[in-house]
């Protein structure tokens, strides 16, 4: 970054943009296997929020990997690339008040502790748990396929790490749940730690 650069504080905060909204800014941080049921899951709750009038808006890797991060592949150099644009973007939409989802598979917890570093207690980690062969055996894209066949290299669980998270703050299980079910308790948390019903409050 060059020196002549400098950071102007703006006179509404992000927690007052939030307030107008009954709610505090938040970036639920998904983490998962492919196939896991991130973007499922993230979407219903989505959904969900939005029925309730909250005002939220979801980033998905596969769809970011499209525009933003289109240039972006899965080499570990990459991955951790495309983890730290989703940051920055996580950390401006929260800024504007709003209930950011972001499902990524996000498997270095490295990542994930740069995330915690940037976006502080604004950040909610949630790991979407199945295990590799239950995401295997869903396989929705076919890539679990294509990996074992040597078609696809790099490919997170086969020849590729992922680093399950040593301390969430929400672990739902899609393999003993439904997707809604898992919706409904994210929500339910959401409601109980008062980051949505709000008056004005929130960082
Ligand atoms: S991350 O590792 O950089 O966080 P991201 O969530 O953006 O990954 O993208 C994962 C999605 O890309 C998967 O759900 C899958 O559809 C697709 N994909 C394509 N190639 C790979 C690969 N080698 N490893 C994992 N996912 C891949």
């Amino acid at each position: 970054m060059s020196n002549d650069i400098t950071w102007h504080n703006h006179k509404i905060t992000a927690a007052q943009r939030a307030a107008q909204k009954h709610q505090r800014p938040a970036v639920l941080w998904y983490t998962g296997l492919s196939g896991s049921g991130k973007s499922t899951i993230a979407n219903l709750v989505d959904e969900k929020l939005y029925k309730m009038g909250c005002h939220s808006f979801l980033l998905d890797g596969d769809n970011v990997r499209h525009g933003l991060n289109g240039d972006l592949g899965f080499s570990d150099a990459d991955r951790v690339e495309n983890i730290r644009r989703v940051i920055e973007v996580a950390l401006l939409m929260s800024d504007a008040g709003l209930l950011v989802q972001t499902a990524f598979i996000s498997p270095f917890a490295e990542d994930r502790t740069l995330a915690k570093a940037r976006l502080s207690e604004r950040m909610i980690e949630i790991y979407i748990d199945a295990s590799l062969s239950a995401c295997e055996a869903r396989d929705p894209k076919g890539l679990y396929r294509k990996a074992r066949d040597g078609v696809i290299k790099n490919f997170t669980g086969i020849d590729s790490d992922y680093d399950v998270p040593n301390n969430p703050d929400i672990i739902v299980n899609t393999v003993s749940l439904s997707a809604d079910a898992c919706a409904q308790e994210i929500v339910r948390f959401l409601v109980n730690k008062g980051w949505i019903g709000t008056g004005p409050a929130g960082a």
